[in-house]
């Protein structure tokens, strides 16, 4: 995966599903197929995948901006998220929240996506990138939603997105306990629409 020509946009896919074949990668699958098919250069990375050590909480990133713990696959990933146009993020609802390791990869990655002034005001670092949350769970819809489970999970990112200067442009929410299965047509075409949503160029 390079980005060489500048007119080819990237996207990052993270899958933050263990499972993988569930229901999250189903529909990142589909994502990315939309993606390469409207041009879009991508990469997925399965969370679970990932080597990444807890952060330590030292805050010498905030004034550094560099990590002190070893090189591992946190570095990587934000490196490659630097790089690109488009983030699109699968999470199930764990605990009415992301899961775990998604969460240790974002306290890591954080000194890259978010500054700080001598204030302690936020500072964005990732203006300009768009990016799409896909939260499945088993708690059936409506009350996905009205009980903060996949609507928790969104919410979770959508605060990093927001200090980070990312522009949430396209939710999919999916509640009830159905195996994963192979996206109907009317689902195939809301990736579409996610897709040219996160399009730089549009
Ligand atoms: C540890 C764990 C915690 C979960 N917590 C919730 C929850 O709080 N609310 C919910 O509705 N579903 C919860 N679920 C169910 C998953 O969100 C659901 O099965 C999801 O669709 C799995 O996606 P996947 O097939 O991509 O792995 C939990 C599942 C696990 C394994």
């Amino acid at each position: 995966m390079t980005n060489n020509a500048q007119s080819v946009p990237l996207m990052l896919l993270l899958n933050a599903s263990p499972r993988p074949a569930g229901r999250v990668a189903r529909w990142l699958a589909a994502i990315e197929s939309a993606a390469r098919a409207d041009g879009f250069c991508t990469e997925t990375l399965r969370v679970a995948d990932l080597s990444v050590q807890p952060c330590r909480g030292c805050m010498a990133c905030r004034q550094s901006g560099r990590c002190v713990l070893p090189a591992d696959d946190a570095q990587r990933t934000l490196a490659i998220l630097k790089e690109a146009d488009a983030l699109v993020v699968g999470t199930p609802c764990y605990w009415g929240n992301v899961p775990g390791q998604l969460k240790v990869l974002l306290d890591r990655m954080v000194y890259g996506m978010m500054g700080e002034s001598r204030r302690a005001v936020p500072v964005p670092l990732m203006q300009g990138k768009r990016a799409a949350v896909v939260a499945t769970c088993s708690t059936p819809w409506p009350f996905n939603r009205w009980f903060r489970q996949s609507s928790g999970a969104v919410r979770a990112l959508r605060e990093v997105f927001r200090w980070s200067g990312i522009r949430l442009v396209a939710t999919v929410e999916r509640g009830g306990r159905q195996p994963a299965r192979p996206l109907s047509s009317r689902e195939e075409a809301r990736c579409r629409r996610v897709v040219r949503k996160l399009h730089p160029h549009r």
